[in-house]
């Protein structure tokens, strides 16, 4: 077949040349001509009328809901994150650091898959068929309708995927396909982009689930153009601390359900386990009666997760304080201290203070402001927090603000035993009928500190 003609396009002002160049004869711009298949021009428009055989405008109402042919895998924690299960059809992204467990999760899909769905094809450019093998049987039994197919041709990975018609087809990774129509290199912006848009048209024409593994880059975003991110249905980040077992599952686009839903595995010697409920792992290492440990209430997606915050406090003993945070933003952590120091009494301007989360979660929102508060207050005045769960934002007044989804976060909290939950005094009119001695609203830091007995003395 001959080579298609190709062109390279300028990103910046849409140049077009027969070859490359570093930088952009037009605009001036470096690096930012990608190689494009010249496609013949579109037939000039007409001015009306229905082309044969094109599908006429239908009632919406008349059109099937996904919901019946989603495909439920018997792993829920996948099932949540999708909006329900494997939507046929559909393109998934799926990025995240190299080591933290992409292809051992897909691995697990695809055989959970093979066995209740039928044909899969797991394509990979990674790795050999021996080394994925190896892989599988540290997973258990493989089922015998999983294929694998080592390849980085994305035109014969296609080829075989329209034969064999699979329920679902991987391909880990994009950045290792390539076609043979353009020239340039597996893993640049117009092979990836030109992959991606191939196996788009395979999945809505074939109605195959297609998941696609993608690298990250050292700022944590999934590599090549940010175009890959419009041309697939849904993008799920796989996240964690590799030195912990727990890996999040996050959802950050789906046009098939909520986003920011997530799921949570643990890492294990036969591969990731469903944590079907992690607040109550993110806790199990807790210790009673210690000082400067404090149990906050974070949402991720529609999920309450308990989580324990750990601060320590000791005498700084040259030069400037320090401040360390794990888990947490270190501006907020700075900002917290000085609202302590100012608004509560504390005098940590002499202090070091480190703040950790628990299990090697990274906490997003704001919620958790109260809670690293207490927990410095609590550290600082040895006075251990027990049975306590606590939510609220802190503002530069001291003052403790409402939070989104209290029922939920308090319900989590009782749920998992929890006798007492610090909450914004705001927020205790969105309780009604759940106060009682176990709810206490506050509405300063200092009342905070006065309720918990961590205030300096
Ligand atoms: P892998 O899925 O290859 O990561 P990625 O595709 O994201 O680069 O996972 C690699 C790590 O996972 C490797 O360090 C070994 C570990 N691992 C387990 O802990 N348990 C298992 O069952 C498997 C297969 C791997
Ligand atoms: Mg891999």
């Amino acid at each position: 077949m001959p080579r298609a003609h190709t062109k390279y396009v300028c990103q910046q002002c849409g140049g077009q040349y027969p070859s490359a160049y570093g930088r952009c004869p037009s605009c001036g711009a470096w690096n930012s001509l990608v190689e494009t298949l010249d496609r013949p021009e579109a037939q000039p428009r007409r001015v009306a009328g229905v082309p044969n055989g094109s599908a006429p405008p239908m009632p919406l109402a008349h059109v099937e809901s996904v919901a019946h042919k989603r495909l439920q895998l018997p792993l829920e924690e996948i099932n949540r994150v999708l909006g329900g299960g494997v939507v046929p059809g559909s393109l998934v992204l799926l990025g995240g650091e190299p080591g933290i467990g992409k292809s051992t999760l897909l691995l697990q899909v695809s055989n959970l898959a093979a066995q209740h769905f039928g044909t899969v094809l797991y394509a990979t450019g990674e790795e050999s068929p021996e080394q994925v093998k190896l892989r599988a049987d540290r997973l258990g039994s493989i089922a015998a309708e999983l294929h694998i197919l080592a390849e980085t041709d994305i035109d014969i990975i296609i080829g075989h995927a329209s034969q064999m018609h699979p329920a679902l087809l991987i391909v880990d990774s994009i950045q290792t396909m390539q076609t043979s129509d353009l020239e340039s290199a597996a893993g640049s912006v117009g092979q990836v982009r030109e992959s991606t848009s191939r196996l788009a048209k395979l999945a809505k024409r074939e109605g195959v689930a297609t998941f696609l593994v993608g690298h990250v880059t050292k700022e944590g975003n999934i590599a090549g153009p940010k175009v890959l991110e419009h041309m697939v249905d849904t993008v799920l980040y796989l996240e964690g601390d590799r030195f912990h077992a727990y890996r999040l599952l996050r959802s950050v686009k789906n046009r098939f359900g909520a986003t920011h839903e997530v799921g949570v595995f643990d890492m294990q010697d036969n591969g990731m386990a469903e944590v079907s409920n992690p607040s109550a792992a993110f806790l199990a290492e807790r210790e009673a009666n210690s000082a400067g440990s404090v149990v906050a209430v974070t949402l991720e997606g529609t999920r309450p997760l308990l989580v324990e915050l750990q601060a320590l406090v000791t005498p700084t003993h040259f030069g400037l304080p320090r401040r360390t945070a794990n888990g947490i933003d270190m501006n907020r952590l700075i900002l917290l201290t000085a609202v302590l120091s100012r608004r509560a009494g504390l005098p940590l301007a002499t202090q070091d203070v480190y703040v950790n989360v628990a299990g090697g979660m990274r906490l997003t929102e704001t919620s958790w402001d109260l809670a690293a508060a207490l927990a410095i207050a609590s550290s600082f005045t040895d006075t251990p927090l027990n049975e306590t769960a606590v939510i609220g934002e802190v503002g530069l007044g001291g003052e403790v603000r409402s939070v989104n989804q209290i029922r939920r976060r308090v319900g989590e909290a009782l749920k998992l035993g929890f006798e007492r939950c610090i909450v914004p005094r705001r927020s205790l009119t969105e309780l009604r009928g759940e106060e009682g001695d176990s709810i206490i609203g506050v509405g300063t830091l200092q009342e905070a500190l006065s309720v918990t007995g961590c205030r300096p003395s």
